[in-house]
């Protein structure tokens, strides 16, 4: 009877065969044994009621993921491409000149994580023809003007470009009717500065597009002077789209 310690599992497990095999002792006195035993079979089943709960929940997560997957992601084509236009109002140079259309083709790498867009020559001249890419991996953007035959790389503007799902989403939508509603121009002034040697620093995506080309690094002209004549002269312009508006991107040569 001493032997029975509450605290002592295995001694309090011997007497309790015991009593099975050598019939009824003293039921009365080993009465903690069986509560014991209770505690600690309901303490083992709230462990697996636990560990069950974590492996159903695990397996809902997992399931969420897959469906997740399955319904959006692989509806989305690795690319996209897209030949758009849209009508806009140039209030920068003419206010009187009315409507103007620019046409652009945009592929969309979702998975990559970037966008690259080919400018052709415009109908009405003024602008250069370009290929443009805005990397979101590396947060870079690359303009090859094609017409001076260089390329400018900068940080990625989040504010002017579109990440390549909402992009995506924005052009599928206008899809059905080949236009976007008709918009507006923001202009956007940049300096070439240091010369670019080492390329692959880039990443892949402007490497392929800028290697072989001059290739320089642009600040932003925080400024809001007007560009002089003089200068003018040394300057570019890329018109371009990758959200809701257009965006003249001028690009000055250093003077
Ligand atoms: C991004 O573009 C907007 C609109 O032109 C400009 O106000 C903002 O300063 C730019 N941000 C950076 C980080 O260049």
């Amino acid at each position: 009877m001493v032997k029975i310690g509450v605290q002592q599992p295995p001694a309090a497990l011997k007497p309790e065969k015991e009593k099975a095999a050598g019939g009824d002792g003293a039921a009365g006195a080993e009465e903690p044994a069986p509560l014991v035993q209770g505690r600690r079979s309901s303490l083992s089943g709230v462990c697996y009621l636990t560990m069950g709960l974590l492996v159903l929940l695990l397996g809902l997560v997992f399931a969420s993921m897959y469906v997740y997957r399955y319904f959006f992601i692989t509806q989305l084509p690795r690319e996209s491409v897209f030949h758009c236009g849209v009508l806009y109002e140039d209030s920068l140079y003419s206010p009187f000149r009315g409507q103007l259309e620019l046409h652009e083709d945009v592929k969309i790498y979702i998975e990559e994580n970037y966008e690259q867009i080919n400018v052709p020559v415009p109908r009405f001249g003024g602008s250069d023809p370009a290929d443009i890419i805005h990397d979101f991996q590396r947060g870079l953007t690359a303009y090859h003007d094609i017409t001076l035959d260089k390329c400018y790389v900068i940080e990625l503007n989040t504010t002017i470009v579109m990440p390549p799902r909402n992009l995506w989403e924005l052009l599928v939508n206008v899809k059905k009717g080949t236009y976007l509603p008709q918009t507006y121009i923001i202009q956007e002034e940049m300096i070439a500065t240091e010369h670019v040697s080492d390329m692959e620093q880039l990443g892949s995506f402007i490497y392929r597009l800028c290697s072989g080309k001059e290739t320089y690094r642009l600040k932003r002209r925080s400024t809001r002077r007007r560009i002089s004549r003089r200068e003018a002269g040394n300057c570019h312009r890329i018109r371009h789209f990758e959200n809701t508006f257009v965006v003249e991107t001028v690009i000055c040569g250093k003077s």
